[in-house]
């Protein structure tokens, strides 16, 4: 079969992860007799400098004739003096809301050959951790209304929360469904004692669940969600849910992981179509060192595989080939903690794709 892939690099260590993860798709497709065919386009800083903008229109246009998009990381310091309209994140922002990926997927899980990576205590990480939030990803604050105003107490800015039936409907099926595939639990996070959107999110959530009799629903407070991830993160399965507390629950989960290097990131619509990219950010400190982990992005990249292309081996075949390299005592600088042996960006990606092909 024949995959057309849109590949937006980015900024930073963005170039240096996506090229490995390309290597190790072109070992799926030489095993498994694919052909994946990339189309290199700019987002972000890169477009910024190439096209004085940061989402042109020919990327849009690419990603959408794309079955699938995968994306490095934009921004950096370079941009910190464009206004904010322009800066490197709006291209995600816009790609987002282009492309209708209104539900973002990151698990977050601790790899055994690295459980002692995490910040918490071995008791408190217990036998594991594997969670995933389900982030809507195209409304709320990021997308509402804003802007400046003149008030009593002089200039003001504001931005609006705002969430329709229709927009929490949609994301909570989408974690109820993952749910059924998982541990058969949900806790759907708002701040329904002082908002009233978490008050209609709360009621319409209860609602979809109605649908999900064998799930499990708990409804958690952020303030409250936020604290028991460090004091007991093992109670979760599926997190719903919105784009800002989304935003602040996953930098969370993923540091308490201990390995923000290695956790990839799905951002989807309805059928198959995906945007793919690590969870991490642009590193600009090293970009181009050969410090940076590609892994992240490499099982990006076989989320790629199985939710979009519904390669299921394909997807496997790339996370034994992971677990492989972290089981031989392969490790990146930012995981390495005085063990195993230190490999560049370059040799992860070069190793891992080799495990594929054997
Ligand atoms: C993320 C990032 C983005 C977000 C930024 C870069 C706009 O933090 O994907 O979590 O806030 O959504
Ligand atoms: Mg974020």
């Amino acid at each position: 079969m024949n995959y057309k892939i849109a590949v937006i690099p980015g900024d930073g260590i963005g170039p240096d992860v996506v090229g490995e993860a390309i290597r190790v798709l072109d070992a799926v497709g030489a095993r498994f007799g694919h052909h994946f065919e990339y189309t290199k386009v700019l987002a972000g800083g890169a477009a910024i400098d190439a096209y004085g903008q940061c989402l042109p229109e020919e990327t849009v246009k690419t990603a959408r004739a794309a079955d699938a998009v995968l994306l490095g990381a934009v921004g950096g310091p370079k941009w910190d003096d464009v206004p904010g309209d322009q800066r490197p994140e709006r291209a995600l922002l816009g790609l987002r809301k282009a492309l209708g990926l209104y539900a973002n997927i990151r698990p977050a899980m601790v790899f055994p050959d690295l459980a002692d990576a995490s910040p918490l205590k071995p008791e408190i990480i217990g036998s594991g951790l594997d969670l995933v939030i389900v982030r809507e990803l195209t409304g709320g604050i990021y997308f509402g209304e804003k802007g400046r105003r003149d008030t009593d107490l002089g200039p003001a800015a504001y931005d609006v929360e705002q969430y329709s039936e229709m927009e929490i409907r949609r994301i909570a099926r989408i974690a109820f469904d993952m749910a059924m595939k998982r541990r058969k639990k949900v806790t759907s996070v708002d701040k329904a004692n002082v908002l009233e959107s978490s008050r209609l999110w709360r009621k319409t959530v209860a609602d979809v669940s109605k649908d999900y009799p064998e799930v499990e629903l708990d409804n958690l407070y952020v303030d409250n969600a936020s604290m028991q991830l460090v004091r007991n993160p093992q109670q979760f399965d599926v997190i719903l849910t919105s784009n800002l507390f989304g935003d602040i629950l996953s930098d969370e989960a993923s540091q308490i992981t201990g390995s923000i290097g290695m956790l990839p990131s799905a951002s989807l619509t309805d059928g198959s179509f995906g945007m793919y990219e690590p969870v991490h950010g642009s590193a600009p400190d090293i970009a181009g060192t050969g410090k940076a982990n590609p892994i992240a992005t490499i099982l990006s990249a076989a989320m790629m595989l199985r939710d979009t292309f519904g390669l299921l081996d394909e997807a496997d075949a790339v996370e034994k080939a992971v677990d492989q390299f972290l089981h031989d005592g392969f490790r990146t600088a930012d995981i390495a903690r005085g063990q195993g042996r230190v490999l560049s960006t370059r040799e992860t990606g070069e190793k891992i794709a080799a495990f594929i092909g054997a």
